[in-house]
Parts: C-alpha cells; sequence; structure tokens
C-alpha cells in the first residue's frame, strides 16, 4: 500500500477579540490579534504581534491533543490551540498526531487490541504498530491517552480520552462564549493516505467546521498541511486560509516533498525552525524572502525542554524568532511564549 506523508495546518489569528463579529477575512483575522498594549512594532507580516499556537494543546504540561491540554492553552494566553487531525474507521476526525496509536495512548496494554497490531509501509519504513483507521470511534473512545515524552509529567496518563475534532472545536467555541476568542490552527495528518482507503478528509473537516459554525461564532481557522495536493484540493473548497506547512532535510527527501517558497500559491509556511535559525545563533533571511512573496511564516515547535542548538534556553530561541519577524510560533509550553512575545 502507497502510503504518503501529509500535515495540514490551518492557521488562525485573533486572540483577543469580542466574540461577536465573525473574522471575515484574513486580514481581519490577522489585525484582531493586535491589542492596544503592543509594545512595539514587530517585523511581521501585518505589523502586529505574531501568535502564539499551542501545539498538539500545552503539550509540555498534558498530554497531548486531550481536552484539559487544550483548555490549559487558552487559559495560558495561547491565541491559537492545534489539533492534528487523522480518521477512525467510521470516517470520524480526531485529533492525534500520528497515524498510529501506541506512542500516545494505552492500546499496546489493551489485550482486546492485541490482533489490531499490523505492519504498514510508511514513508519512514516498515511499522508495526496499533492504526487509527483500524478502529471505530466507540473503540478509540475505550483508550486513555499518555504523555510521550519521558522527562515530562505523567501524572495525567490513562485519565484522559482521546478527543475528536467535534470536542475540540466546542473547547474554542466555549472559550468564545466567555468572551476570549481562540483561533484553531488545523492539520490534516496523511490526507493522502485516507483518500486511498476512501476516508477523503477535505469534506468532512469542512462540513464539521460549517456545522460547528465557527465563523458565525468568529473564531479565526488556519488549515495547514505538509501535502500540497490536499491543501490545494481544501482551497478549491474553502475560503480558509492554507498554509504549507515545511521540513527540511532528510525528511523531505524521504517524504517525496520539494518546497519552494517561489512557486507557493498559499496563505503561508508553517516552517520547521531550522528553516530560520542556524545551529551558531545567527539567523537566515528565509522570513525576509516568504514575506516578500506575501507569504506568512509560522514556525514550530518551541519547546521549554527541548532548546535547539545554538540557543541556551527557549526564551533565547522565542525572541531570535520574533526578532526574524515570524507571524506565528507553535509552542508546548504557551505561557512561556507568551510572556517573551508580550515582554513579561
Ligand atoms: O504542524 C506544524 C507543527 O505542528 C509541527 O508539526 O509534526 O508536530 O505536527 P507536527
Ligand atoms: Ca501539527
Amino acid at each position: 500500500m502507497r502510503y504518503r506523508i501529509t500535515l495540514v495546518a490551518i492557521l488562525l489569528a485573533g486572540c483577543a477579540a469580542p466574540a461577536t463579529a465573525p473574522a471575515a477575512s484574513l486580514e481581519e483575522a490577522s489585525a484582531s490579534s493586535a491589542t492596544a498594549e503592543t509594545p512595539a512594532a514587530f517585523a511581521t507580516l501585518s505589523g502586529e504581534k505574531p501568535i502564539i499556537i499551542a501545539h498538539r494543546g500545552a503539550s509540555g504540561l498534558y498530554p497531548e491533543h486531550t481536552i484539559p491540554g487544550y483548555e490549559a492553552a487558552i487559559a495560558q494566553g495561547a491565541d491559537f490551540i492545534e489539533p492534528d487531525l487523522v480518521m477512525t474507521k467510521d470516517g470520524v476526525l480526531i485529533a492525534r498526531h500520528d497515524a498510529y496509536l501506541s506512542a500516545t495512548t494505552d492500546v499496546a496494554d489493551r489485550p482486546e487490541f492485541a490482533d489490531r497490531k499490523v505492519k504498514r509501509a510508511t514513508p519512514m519504513g516498515e511499522k508495526e504498530d496499533w492504526w487509527a483507521d483500524d478502529f471505530t470511534l466507540a473503540e478509540i473512545k475505550t483508550l486513555k491517552a499518555r504523555q510521550q515524552f519521558p522527562s515530562r509529567t505523567k501524572e495525567h496518563d490513562g485519565k484522559l480520552d482521546i478527543a475528536t475534532f467535534d470536542e475540540v472545536m466546542d473547547v474554542a467555541l466555549a472559550s468564545a462564549k466567555e468572551g476570549r476568542i481562540v483561533g484553531l490552527h488545523v492539520e490534516a495528518k496523511w490526507p493522502a493516505y485516507y483518500s486511498s482507503v476512501g476516508l477523503d478528509m477535505v469534506d468532512p473537516m469542512i462540513e464539521a467546521m460549517k456545522a460547528k459554525g465557527l465563523e458565525e461564532a468568529g473564531i479565526p481557522v488556519f488549515i495547514q498541511s505538509f501535502e500540497p495536493e490536499f491543501l490545494a484540493a481544501f482551497a478549491a473548497k474553502s475560503d480558509l486560509p492554507v498554509i504549507q506547512n515545511m521540513v527540511g532535510p532528510p525528511y523531505n527527501k524521504m517524504l517525496g516533498l520539494d518546497y519552494n517558497i517561489d512557486e507557493m500559491t498559499t496563505n503561508g509556511v508553517g516552517a520547521e525552525k531550522s528553516y530560520i535559525l542556524n545551529a551558531d545563533g545567527t539567523v537566515t533571511d528565509f522570513v525576509q524572502k516568504a514575506h516578500a512573496r506575501g507569504l506568512l511564516v509560522h514556525v514550530y515547535t518551541v519547546r521549554d525542554d527541548a532548546p535547539m542548538p545554538g540557543y541556551a534556553t527557549a526564551q533565547d530561541e522565542l525572541k531570535a524568532l520574533i526578532k526574524a519577524g515570524v507571524d506565528g510560533i507553535w509552542v508546548d509550553y504557551p505561557d512561556t511564549a507568551v510572556a517573551v512575545r508580550d515582554g513579561d
């Protein structure tokens, strides 16, 4: 079976706007992230402060893609929360980063599912695991989430459910009702694979967001993916801004993806941070080049507990990225990023 990787990202803008007015355009969504206390000009495309995107929720504190993790991210001041989406056997969108389940759930300890462990070919090679699209939603809902980073707290392991996309949207809608607009930065994972097994993601995503009334609630949305074909198919059916995720060597070659920002027709890029930060502490001209082409630059991922070579702390990384002019930053610890951005 041919298995392609798709990473989808939706970028949402706007954090402090009232819950009443829909963000009808990308410009309005981006402008809504600016507040009166913005301390100084930023080198972003809009000149407004960059958005802080809670990467898989506040995933430094909770198992990724869990409702308390998303809620914590909002409480910490994130502008957007990020659900990665995969599909169940019965065609339900659920919030998971991986197509397989063993890294972030207790599936391996569930004897009733022992015979679901199967080998699949992936772009990274053959992998034996439990795969989301071999499970119905009812079965997925019997699993519990786990923290996959060994150094992070496991106090929530075994207690939290796997969230559906509907449930993640409900978190943003509940926040909006309380007057705190938080966007959704939605990534479709592995869309070409899911299409190949009859589980195309485009219509289910569009219909799910429409059914929830995100636009009416004024919730900004970005759609992101590593797969250009998915973004093109999505953009043909939706006006939501789309972000082309980019990964550098060696994975771009492994995935058969060759990114060229001169040819991109998306609203922006979701760049791995090594496109912008060098290991010697200097920065590249990637942001200027992307901005010159009118592309937003969102960058992933800053982690308090894993600063990249050349940077002593996550704060140093964040300062360098903000100075470079990025328009958004995926982070595992939203409170750290909000504090750096806002000069607290
Ligand atoms: O989607 C971009 C950002 O979230 C980083 O990618 O692999 O963690 O989903 P990933
Ligand atoms: Ca993602």
